[in-house]
């Protein structure tokens, strides 16, 4: 399997309007913000032994929206929990920008992944006796360190979130929540985000709207986002989809229509049936 590289970034958006801000300057020669060489990762042994992710070379680009899409039990969750350092590795190596995690010993990989890894979940985790603002600055509050105001702001704006900053998460709709829960990812202005099935509680409207402030974090941030989805409208936000298949990169599709995932994700459902994902099509989050 090639390593996925450095394909021309682009800026685009799901509608192809060009987006505000063209984000493509200087990307094309930045350094990956994540990247993994031959990563393995099996669970179980003996009989029970499965492959989650079989000698995956992957680098994600800095600056970009990538989508990792695939069948249900692919290895999707385990591609993003190993790159994020929320996981050991079987073998292989993997980088978040020039730091290589599976080098870490615990303590410097818990304090890469405060400083250095933003994460949305598909259930928001937000703390309900906090305020949405103290949710945002809480990780911060906790390592002790001041969040950039000015950068605070920007993020503010950029999610149109302002006007709730005092509101408590049950105060909020889903679509607010994950969008206090995006900002909470952004604030520490980290070097990769990660989101699992970030819209997957959301009604379609407000997953639209997330995904355009995780679109926006991108083109007017300059952040860069991994996202997990089963969804093809979501991944069509992305710059480029990964399409997993058995632990396996099997595919990438740049400058992603839904129309164009969708009809990948057919094929690929068809070839997996001896997969592990005759479950049926649930995303079968962990
Ligand atoms: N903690 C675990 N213990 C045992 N098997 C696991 C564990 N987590 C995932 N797996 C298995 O690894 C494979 C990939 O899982 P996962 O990464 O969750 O897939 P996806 O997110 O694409 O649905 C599946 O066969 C799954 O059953
Ligand atoms: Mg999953």
């Amino acid at each position: 399997m090639p390593a996925i590289s450095e394909p021309e970034p682009s800026g685009r958006t799901p509608s192809g309007t060009p987006s505000p801000g063209s984000p493509a300057s200087g990307h094309a020669t930045a350094p990956a913000a994540a990247r993994a060489e031959r990563l393995t990762k099996a669970y179980g042994a003996g009989d029970t032994r499965v492959v989650a992710l079989d000698t995956v070379d992957v680098e994600i680009g800095r600056g970009r929206f990538t989508a990792i899409m695939g069948p249900s039990g692919s290895g999707k969750s385990t591609l993003m929990h190993c790159l994020a350092g929320l996981d050991t590795v079987t073998s292989g190596r993997i980088w978040i920008g020039d730091t290589e995690i599976t080098a870490l010993g615990e303590r410097q990989l818990t304090r890469l992944r405060r400083d250095s890894v933003g994460f949305v979940f598909q259930a928001f985790n937000l703390l309900p006796t906090l305020s949405a603002e103290e949710n945002i600055t809480l990780p911060a509050d906790i390592a002790g360190r001041r969040t950039d105001p000015d950068w605070l702001k920007r993020v503010i704006e950029t999610l149109g979130i302002g006007d709730r900053l005092r509101h408590r998460p049950s105060e909020l709709s889903g679509g607010q929540q994950q969008r206090v829960a995006v900002a909470r990812a952004l604030a520490s202005r980290p070097e990769i985000i990660f989101a699992d099935e970030p819209t997957g509680n959301l009604d379609s409207r407000s997953g639209a709207e997330v995904l355009g402030f995780l679109r926006g974090s991108v083109d007017e941030l300059a952040q860069t986002v991994v996202m997990v989805t089963h969804d093809p409208v979501a991944a069509s936000y992305a710059d480029i989809v990964l399409f997993l298949a058995d632990g396996r990169i099997v595919e990438q599709l740049t400058a992603p229509t839904a129309d164009a995932v969708l009809e990948r994700m057919g094929r690929l459902d068809g070839q997996s049936v001896d997969g592990p994902s005759i479950d049926g099509r649930s995303s079968g989050n962990r």
